[in-house]
């Protein structure tokens, strides 16, 4: 692998696809691009070549048990991935491809074993996104796409980002502005009767609810299915430390929290309501600003803040949870990851964590 990787800026104009060809021809040679999708961008390879799909965990270093999603162009392209496809994932593909549902589905034999960690099913998912659609196109073959960060860390929602954490690792970056939702796909597992939410996401459970019967992962006793494998890993975390406290809990006690942490002499950074911030001092490194429940900026924004805090230096990030309903379930979601500990809901939990 070359020590930089190209980075091309696609401009909207006639070259932006001859940018996507020679992209598309570092897939047919079985290299890596990075790709800007609707959700977060991509680390793309050829999914039906176990060869380039084993690159994919190498530069990302991601654990090998932790299978990946194909992505596809048209609906017509699942029929050769996937078999005994249930009338429920008919009714979700038509309903919300393209866009940010991944299915999970029983494969085809010929998918590699890289691709599915040797699964008998398969993930899949149409973008919404026409740069990441006519690049898997160009392709001509299903795209294997991971979130295009170093394994753990935020997902990057910019090409910038990508290239911080992946420089040199893959061959080419394609910077197609930033992705308009900053969440991952919702992952939903469709191989039996009942669809299961194996990881919130861009489709929020009141949407897919509209269509067919769902269930969350948590709501199932955990040893009857199998969740996302993905899921048992530290994620989406930034180098400080973050902590989640209840929106009440952090907006009574905001003062005393900065007091305590300075007298530690760590340095704080604060994720919060609107209602929050306007209680903080100016030094005080803030990101957020929402209002009431209004979250879809904190999910648009949330990955990039997280890796603001860390270019600030800041070593302790104060988080106030949002409600679970819509988007909000994939905020909370990533957010519990992130956090070192449960959510901080009064002074005895506090103290049982801080003392
Ligand atoms: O929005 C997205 O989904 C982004 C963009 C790039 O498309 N991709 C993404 O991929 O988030 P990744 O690899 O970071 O997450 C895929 C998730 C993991 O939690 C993985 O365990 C789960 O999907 N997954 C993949 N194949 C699966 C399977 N056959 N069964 C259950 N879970 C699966
Ligand atoms: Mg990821």
């Amino acid at each position: 692998m070359k020590l930089k990787s190209s980075y091309w800026q696609l401009k909207n104009n006639q070259e932006d696809i001859e940018i996507l060809n020679k992209a598309a021809h570092i897939i047919k040679n079985n290299g890596l691009v990075a790709f800007p999708t609707e959700t977060v961008y991509g680390l793309g390879a050829n999914g039906l070549s176990s060869v380039a799909v084993e690159k994919i965990f190498l530069a990302k270093g991601r654990p090998s048990d932790n299978p990946l999603i194909l992505h596809i162009a048209e609906k017509k392209d699942v029929y050769s991935l996937a078999k005994n496809i249930s009338i429920n994932a008919e009714k979700l593909m038509d309903a919300f491809w393209p866009g940010p549902l991944t299915v999970i589905l029983p494969k085809q034999g010929h998918i590699p074993d890289a691709v599915t960690a040797g699964l008998n099913t398969v993930a899949i998912r149409m973008p919404k996104n026409d740069v990441a659609r006519d690049f898997i196109r160009l392709c001509q073959v299903p795209i294997a796409a991971p979130s295009a960060n170093i394994s753990g860390r935020p997902s990057p929602t910019d090409a910038t980002t990508v290239q911080k954490d992946l420089d040199g690792k893959v061959d080419a970056i394609i910077d197609g502005g930033q992705a308009n939702i900053g969440l991952e796909s919702t992952v939903v597992d469709c191989t039996s009767d009942e669809c299961i939410i194996l990881r919130p996401g861009g489709i929020t459970k009141e949407q897919l609810e509209k269509v067919v019967a769902v269930k969350s992962a948590t709501q199932i006793e955990s040893d009857k299915t199998p969740k996302a494998p993905g899921m048992k890993y530290k994620h989406y975390s930034p180098k400080a430390s973050v902590y989640l406290f209840t929106e009440e809990f952090l907006q009574s006690n905001i003062l005393f929290l900065l007091e305590f942490f300075e007298q530690k002499q760590w340095k704080v950074g604060v994720l919060a309501s609107q209602e929050v911030l306007q209680k903080l001092p100016k030094e005080i490194i803030s990101f957020g600003g929402w209002q009431c429940d209004k979250t879809d900026d904190l999910a648009k924004n949330l990955y990039r803040w997280l890796r603001d805090f860390d270019k600030c230096g800041v070593e302790i990030i104060l988080v106030s949870s949002v409600r679970t309903d819509n988007i909000g379930q994939a905020i909370m979601n990533r957010l519990e990851k992130a956090a070192q500990t449960k959510i901080i809901e009064n002074k005895q939990d506090f103290d049982s964590v801080f003392a």
